[in-house]
């Protein structure tokens, strides 16, 4: 059934005190709860009170200490009723039994390699008690646990530790946990297992010692420097921008290695997918350093964004995700990526989240309606979200943002939130009227902007004309127009930054405010005809179009002084090349001819730069992917026709900048030691880089120059690039640089995934074959997320000539797999099914295999997670 956020009612009952006692035992689990109940200001006396509640058994359940006969509650399938409670207030006791080690769903209280532990956003909790399982009911909580002590010995729970001790006699312990601040139960966590531990402090601003500790399996202990150090980066920095003190005695990390998504943010207790912690020079790469850090930072983040002001209902989800990804973002920025991060934030935006609106999935960053919330976590949730709060920050100002910020938690400290209370704070603090600004957060669909210039040399004037149109999404047939920062800049022939003067003023920053569907800026005293930079720093999440000539791209990929739009620039007009090329049938003469060596001829002095930083000419020597020329194209899409002019204009670059490319990867090299700091991590992408577009010739060089790169590798990034170029290629070189790989690290989950994901990632003709091979691996297990996102998730998401391979064989591969999946952990299978969502887009040939697929999967057995996706992915095809 569908969940409409018009229907939001605030809830009949609060609970506001919880006692939990949890008994760990290898065949289940037995929770005894107790707690206080009241009825909400406004309860009609004598409302029944409905607990959530799924896959538990119930021992028994007592009413201010009486035990209920079996009349005074019913138990339907998620529910449990007390038809006629009391008036006023009362105590429920309540024991449940549930068993961890049958739990697949990695929802609520499981299993993962003998340790238990839990996940409860957004609906996991009842699966451990009965409750009102929902995050406007915010209660404080006191946690005991009790296990073995030999095979159990670390108990963990949120906020502060209160007592532990032995059971006497029995082999058993216990732990008591505290959380002063109240909570809603999806940031409920407990751990137990047998764990090893780093541990460290962090003194906040106003001299609190926070105890810090990092969990993980005995044995990994010393890859948890880098999650430990980049902790401490995090706490200061939140401290430093926004004012925001950690607020409990200890801060507890905990790494598992089956979990469905990346993290959670659990007060006090945070629980991480190991592949999100773990790492060390030989096994984690730079991307994973960065991941890393920024993951750690967003846990951590949430504890104000999230935490100490939750949200209302899970409509609200973007006020604690799209907000905490911003943040996360920014502080990315600031201790790394520097001008980098908003070219990695704009190419996963686009990657991600722009086909979701532009497809059948498509919703508004707040969503109006959903059947299962665990679908709702998506790219425009977490990303577009972040871009809104990115938005409000452009438009109001650094500073007004973050005295919103403060409003905001000085208004709703403690409280469950709406996105409304969010921008009000901002609005008011600023004094800006945002009521436009709204309409980011119900509106789905990619903003399409229009640009074009007029030049008057009589007037000496430029006119932009803007026009912007939100297209129709499914649900919403006509939308009004969007409040839009639009920064731009004028560039005069010489390369020179021409002053911007509207109605006799500057233009601040060159900041732009579209409001109208159609609207003109005339811009004075420009001398002669300049040459327009459009969304400057990417900054707002729309698609612009340009009546720019090629001379004009060429000419910002050499001049513009934004790093963002120089960057774009080549990428646009790479983008150009390929989509021509693959465009109605295969024509590479756009590939291979004078306008792919005029785009060599501008890239180079960028490449030669030495002093750009390494990383930013890391990026520009990354081509357009093979799904950012879908896109582009929009329609028809055939991938083979895509990655085979892709790969030549790769080999006609390749080949005019041999030259540069070599200078670069020969500069480039080291002798010093691995360290993840932003400088070493540049230098080592941009070699990786130039190896990567080297080895394109596909000569018999280029591969032993890869074999070579894989052979003096120290360290996990180079081995890893190297290993993943050779994928592309079949030759006798790979297949032993595959065997060496293998050999080492069978024994090492995170590594071994990344063997496999390179495999499935190959764009070869044999790519289906090979992931059908790999499934029967004896290390393959669909049981475990990583595993299946490694091997299946790749192979469907960053593989698009074999997934959409022209026979349909990728679309049958997928829809098998999830549906076996899906009758064990229905969260994995339906983000697996995402993959499906631009089959509108292709060729008619495959779009009626991918149809046939989602058919097929239409009428089986399914989840509800499954069951939204798929039938809303067939639409009404
Ligand atoms: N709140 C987590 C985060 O930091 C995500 C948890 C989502 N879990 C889920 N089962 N959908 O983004
Ligand atoms: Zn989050």
């Amino acid at each position: 059934t569908t969940k409409f956020l018009k229907d939001y009612a605030p809830p009949e009952y609060l609970i506001k005190d919880v006692a939990l006692d949890a008994s760990l035992a290898p065949k289940g689990a037995r929770v005894s709860s107790r707690i206080s109940i009241e009825p909400n200001a406004g309860t009609v006396a004598g409302t029944p009170l409905v607990l959530d509640g799924e896959a538990l058994t119930l021992e028994s359940i007592a009413l201010n200490g009486q035990e209920l006969e079996a009349g005074r509650y019913t138990l339907s399938p998620g529910k449990l009723t007390i038809a006629n409670p009391p008036v006023g207030s009362f105590t429920l006791d309540i024991v449940t039994r549930c068993n961890p080690e049958a739990n697949l769903e990695l929802s609520g209280l499981y299993l993962s390699s003998g340790t238990y532990c839990t996940q409860c956003e957004p609906e996991g909790f009842r699966r451990i008690t009965y409750f009102i399982d929902r995050p406007d009911v915010l209660a404080t909580y006191t946690v005991r646990l009790e296990a073995d002590r030999k095979s159990v010995p670390v108990l963990l729970s949120n906020g502060n530790p209160v007592d532990a001790g032995e059971i006497e006699g029995t082999g058993r312990h216990y732990a008591i946990w505290h959380d002063p601040h109240p909570k809603p139960s999806y940031l409920f966590a407990l751990v137990g297992g047998n764990l090893a531990s780093i541990h460290d402090t962090f003194t906040t601003a106003s001299g609190r010692e926070v105890a810090l500790g990092i969990y993980v399996e005995p044995g990994k202990e010393d890859r948890c420097d880098w999650a430990m150090e980049s902790l401490k980066r995090a706490m200061r920095w939140d401290e430093e921008r926004f004012g925001l003190e950690y607020d409990l005695d200890v801060f507890n990390i905990v790494a598992v290695s089956d979990f469905n998504m990346g993290a959670m943010e659990n007060k006090g207790l945070n629980i991480f997918n190991d592949k999100l912690v773990l790492a060390r020079p030989d096994t984690a790469s730079d991307a994973d350093y960065t991941s890393i850090e920024s993951v750690i930072a967003h846990e951590y983040f949430h504890n104000w964004t999230g935490n100490r002001v939750t949200c209302r209902d899970w409509f609200q989800l973007c006020l604690k995700e799209g907000l905490t990804v911003f943040r996360d973002q920014e502080f990315t920025d600031d201790v790394r990526m520097g001008p980098v991060m908003r070219i990695l934030t704009a190419r996963l935006l686009k990657a991600r989240q722009f086909p979701e609106d532009a497809g059948p999935l498509a919703h508004p960053v707040r969503p109006a309606s959903y059947i299962e919330i665990n679908n709702f976590y998506t790219a425009t949730v977490y990303e577009k979200g972040a871009e809104l709060c990115r938005m409000l920050q452009t438009l109001i100002g650094k500073d007004a943002f973050r005295q919103g910020i403060a409003l905001y938690f000085e208004r709703n400290d403690g409280t469950a939130a709406t996105v409304e209370d969010f921008v009000s704070a901002m609005a008011d603090a600023s004094g800006r009227d945002l009521t436009q600004f709204m309409r980011w957060y119900t509106q789905s669909g990619t903003p399409e902007i229009a640009c074009s210039l007029d030049y008057d040399p009589h007037a000496k004037t430029a006119r932009l004309k803007v026009n912007q149109v939100v297209p129709p999404t499914p649900g919403q047939s006509s939308k009004e127009p969007m409040h839009i920062p639009l920064k731009v800049g004028l560039i005069g022939a010489n390369g020179d930054e021409l002053p911007l003067k509207l109605n006799g003023e500057t233009v601040p920053g060159g900041l732009l405010e579209v409001t109208e569907r159609e609207q003109v800026f005339e811009f004075e005293d420009i001398p002669a005809p300049p040459t327009p930079s459009i969304l400057r720093d990417f900054s707002a999440p729309v698609r612009v179009t340009t009546s720019l000539k090629p001379e004009q791209i060429e000419f910002l990929m050499i001049h513009d002084a934004d790093p963002f739009n120089r960057w774009q620039a080549a990428q646009t007009y790479a983008t150009d090349l390929i989509a021509t090329a693959a465009r109605d049938g295969l024509d590479l003469g756009p590939v291979s001819g004078p306008q792919a060596a005029r785009l060599a001829q501008a890239l180079e002095p960028g490449l030669r730069d030495e002093t750009l930083a390494p990383t930013y000419r890391a990026e520009t020597l990354k081509l357009p992917s093979e799904s950012d020329i879908a896109r582009e194209l929009g329609r028809n899409v055939d991938t083979d026709a895509i990655l085979a002019a892709r790969d030549t204009l790769r080999k006609t670059l390749s080949e005019a900048m041999a030259d540069t490319l070599s200078a670069i990867y020969a500069a480039t090299a080291t002798d010093d030691a691995f360290s993840p700091d932003p400088d070493s991590a540049g230098r080592r992408a941009l070699r990786n880089a130039a190896l990567d577009l080297m080895t394109a010739t596909g000569t018999q060089e280029a591969i032993d120059r890869a074999l070579r790169h894989y052979r003096n590798a120290t360290n996990m990034t180079d081995s890893i690039m190297a290993l993943s170029v050779l994928s592309h290629i079949p030759s006798d070189e790979c297949d032993e640089a595959l065997d060496d790989f293998y050999t080492r690290w069978q024994g090492d989950a995170l590594v071994l995934d990344k063997w496999f994901a390179v495999q499935a990632r190959a764009g070869r003709p044999d790519s289906v074959a090979t992931v059908h091979r790999l499934l029967g691996h004896p290390k393959f297990s669909l049981k475990n997320p990583n595993r299946v996102r490694a091997l299946i998730g790749s192979f469907a998401m960053g593989n698009p000539s074999g997934f959409n391979r022209a026979d349909g064989a990728g679309y049958a591969f997928l829809a098998q797999q999830a549906l076996k999946i899906d009758g064990f952990n229905p969260h994995v299978a339906a983000r697996l099914l995402g993959a499906f969502e631009s089959w509108k887009t292709l060729e008619p040939g495959r779009q009626a295999h991918a149809k046939k697929a989602l058919q097929g999967l239409s009428s089986a057995e399914l989840s509800t997670d499954a069951y939204e996706i798929v039938t809303k992915t067939l639409g009404s095809a």
